[in-house]
């Protein structure tokens, strides 16, 4: 599934509707280059999946977000993680789970990391530019 998104308010409503497919345990991959957007789509899957106010983060590790909710969300960013042996340190592994939805960036950096029923979401487009959101869910329920 194909979809253009010309601006943010575009991006809001394709996340209110994608978040619709989210139940816990789905875990996404997010792909696409710096500036593609995915921090971005994460937000707005937040905003969707918990409310308005509850983008709100606070500093944490570097590599993994949790946010705290119905159900609980853990957001990835793995862009600085160079050497997937780092991986094993940082006991990643209980970011996925049953009770929760992870939303991944970056996951090309640890292969084998996420589930593989991962929804795939990739990202094209940069700066002010539209973006186009490619959706690939291997096992479409
Ligand atoms: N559909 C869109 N239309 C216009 N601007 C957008 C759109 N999506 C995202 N942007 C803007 O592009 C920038 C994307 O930044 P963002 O941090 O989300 O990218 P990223 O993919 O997470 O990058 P990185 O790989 O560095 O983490 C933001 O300034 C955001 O406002
Ligand atoms: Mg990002």
């Amino acid at each position: 599934m194909e979809t253009l998104v010309p601006d943010l308010p575009a991006l809001d409503a394709f996340a209110r509707v994608f978040a619709r497919r989210l139940h816990p345990g789905s875990a996404v991959a997010l792909y696409g280059g710096l500036g593609a957007g995915k921090t971005t789509l994460v937000r707005a899957v937040l905003r969707a999946l918990h409310g308005s106010d509850s983008a709100v983060s606070s500093p944490t590790f570097v590599f993994r977000q949790r946010y705290d909710g119905d159900p609980p969300v853990e957001h990835l960013d793995l862009y600085r993680l160079d050497d997937p042996a780092e991986l094993n340190e940082l006991g990643l592994e209980d970011a996925f789970g049953a009770d929760r939805i992870t939303l991944v960036e970056w996951p090309e950096r640890a292969p084998g990391l996420l589930p593989r029923e991962a929804i795939e979401i990739e990202i094209a487009g940069s700066g002010e530019g539209p973006r186009t959101i490619v959706v690939s869910d291997p096992d479409p329920a």
